[in-house]
């Protein structure tokens, strides 16, 4: 069996670009990006060639956690547009053959919610039940030790009714009770009005975490979790051609199955972080964390191909707005920009697996360098300053972590030119521009045809023509060897071999004998291409992917 799946999508060959309303273009001058920044913008995003849109929330909210806060879920932000400009986007996007995937946040709400301003008037609103609540401990503390995602308790004292609220994350944002059928049916009504206006699907946040049983201090993969998106499918996406990303961090290769398995009627895919969280410290988790270990990275991607080769779908991604940017993070953002950038995403686009750009990836924007936390927006960032300096961590050391982590590094302005600010506003940004601005910016790798744009564009492209990429089967080589990323990809008599350098050094190898012959290089981030003869030097983050004709089928 050469191609796994039985079943194909339309969105099998498309290519997600991921914005952040926020800090992709104002185009009112009021330092915020907003949604006529971005139909502004999608002539440049055709141009790149990608399929859909994943916008970060753009509903109305107080932006405690920039959005993931709806106190609306039916209007716009003010400071984004209104819902007119939200179907001018639409309908533009639409013209340009470009879906758009609205961000469906409904583990939890805002404190401004209507819904949990009258929850928690008194115990018998008929809203109470929306959300959680538990009488205090003995000691009047919080009924259980769960932790909130973003530090400290995961729960916060209610005055007015004597009792705590669960929130995973800020105490700004209140978690559903999604045992209670009619936040269930308030939801997917929600949901069923946004489909009827025609948007491609949905991201959908912590989807992981809406079944907590708090009791039993489950907060992600609770027991419910799949009756819960069965329902919800079969209320709003059942007989529509959409796509749906659930944001999973607990999923293991055998849960993934679960949530996008092709007869499951759940999801079209799960956004997992195995890869990511590799570098993790154990205790300190991202603000503490380890040098980058190839070999086990290779193994995690290794791991996610051949479990959902046959079943489920991977997502493919380097970062998002809660990852620091892939080219500091993996690359060499001093002496191979370029060369490292290009090299991850050759290294990660010709994965079996739908990919996801994330704004500013493209041209190889890099982490923040704020020197002092008054620079940073981000809660969880402020949150976890806060407790880490009361627990005894230096002011330089959490700011050194910050640099590295914090979620602020993905948030600062897309860098469209060297105006100030990056030509992002025209007035104050919310949050400060790189200063890297004149050096990477849209128009400069516009201009060089050799650019990471122009790379990221070639490899967009090579998804939408050759099915081996979309549906080749994977093969990893070289698990053990620390340097080099090797595998390749296999439909019928058509074989791709991706080889791809994660270090600075000049790396030689010994080419597999069932890897050896001629090829036609589809892509490559360096000028005078190998033959894959006896023994290949790789350049400092040298990648390249060659197809070759093979004489028999693969079978997997
Ligand atoms: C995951 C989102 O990606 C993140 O930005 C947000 O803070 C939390 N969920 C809470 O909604």
């Amino acid at each position: 069996m050469s191609e796994s799946r039985s079943e194909k999508n339309w969105w099998h060959s498309a290519t997600v670009y991921q914005i952040y309303p926020r800090s992709f273009f104002d185009s009112n001058g009021d330092g915020i990006g907003d949604l006529r920044g971005i139909t502004l913008h999608l002539d440049y995003l055709k141009k790149l060639g990608i399929g859909l849109i994943w916008l970060s929330p753009i509903f109305k909210s107080p932006m405690d956690d920039n959005g993931y806060d709806i106190s609306d879920y039916q209007d716009i932000a003010a400071e984004f547009g209104t819902l007119r400009d939200f179907e001018e986007l639409l309908e533009e996007a639409r013209k340009r053959d470009i879906g758009i995937l609205l961000d469906l946040v409904v583990n939890h709400t805002s404190d401004e919610h209507p819904w949990f301003m009258e929850a928690r008037k008194s115990e018998d609103n008929p809203f109470r039940n929306f959300y959680i609540w538990r009488d205090p401990d003995q000691d009047g503390g919080p009924p259980n030790s769960l932790q909130s995602s973003f530090g400290g308790p995961a729960w916060s004292y209610e005055p007015a009714t004597g009792q705590y609220y669960f929130h995973q994350f800020s105490r700004r944002q209140p978690d559903l009770n999604w045992d209670n059928p009619e936040v269930r049916c308030e939801i997917y009504n929600m949901m069923n009005w946004w489909l009827d206006k025609g948007i491609a699907g949905f991201r959908m946040d912590v989807i992981d975490r809406i079944a907590k049983e708090v009791d039993s201090e489950i907060t992600a993969d609770g027991p419910r979790l799949h009756e819960y998106l069965q329902e919800m499918h079969r209320e709003t996406l059942a007989e529509r051609n959409v796509l749906t990303v659930g944001e999973a961090w607990s999923a293991t290769p055998g849960s993934a199955l679960l949530y996008c398995g092709e007869d499951r009627n759940e999801l079209s895919m799960v956004f997992q972080f195995e890869h990511v969280t590799q570098q993790w410290d154990q205790l300190y988790g991202k603000w503490r964390s380890k040098p980058f270990d190839l070999v086990a990275l290779k193994s995690v991607l290794g791991k996610w191909q051949h479990a959902l080769a046959n079943d489920g779908w991977n997502s493919l991604f380097w970062g998002n707005h809660d990852l620091p940017r892939v080219v500091s993070n993996y690359g060499d953002t001093a002496g191979y920009h370029r060369e490292s950038a290009t090299m991850l995403a050759t290294a990660l686009h010709l994965l079996k697996g739908t990919p996801f750009i994330y704004q500013g990836e493209e041209i190889g924007m890099t982490n923040a360098v704020f020197q002092r936390i008054e620079q940073y927006r981000d809660v969880e960032t402020l949150n976890m300053h806060r407790l880490h300096i009361e627990a005894g961590l230096s002011v330089e050391e959490f700011i050194a972590g910050a640099n590295r982590n914090s979620r602020d590094n993905a948030r600062t302005p897309m860098q469209w030119n060297s105006a100030p600010h990056g030509g992002f506003t025209t007035g104050t940004p919310w949050i400060e521009s790189n200063p890297n601005y004149p050096q990477i910016n849209v128009n400069q790798n516009l201009r060089d045809d050799r650019s990471i744009w122009n790379h990221y564009r070639r490899l967009i492209a090579l998804r939408k023509s050759e099915p081996v990429i979309v549906y080749g089967t994977y093969q990893g080589y070289f698990d053990q060897h620390p340097n080099l990323y090797v595998y390749t990809r296999t439909l019928g008599t058509r074989r791709v071999v991706i080889i791809a350098n994660f270090t600075a050094e000049s790396v030689t190898f010994t080419v597999p004998n069932e890897l050896r012959g001629r090829g036609r290089c589809l892509i490559s981030n360096y000028e005078n291409i190998k033959e894959l003869e006896s023994g290949v030097t790789m350049r400092p983050f040298e990648a390249f992917a060659v197809l070759q004709q093979i004489e028999r089928s693969s079978s997997c």
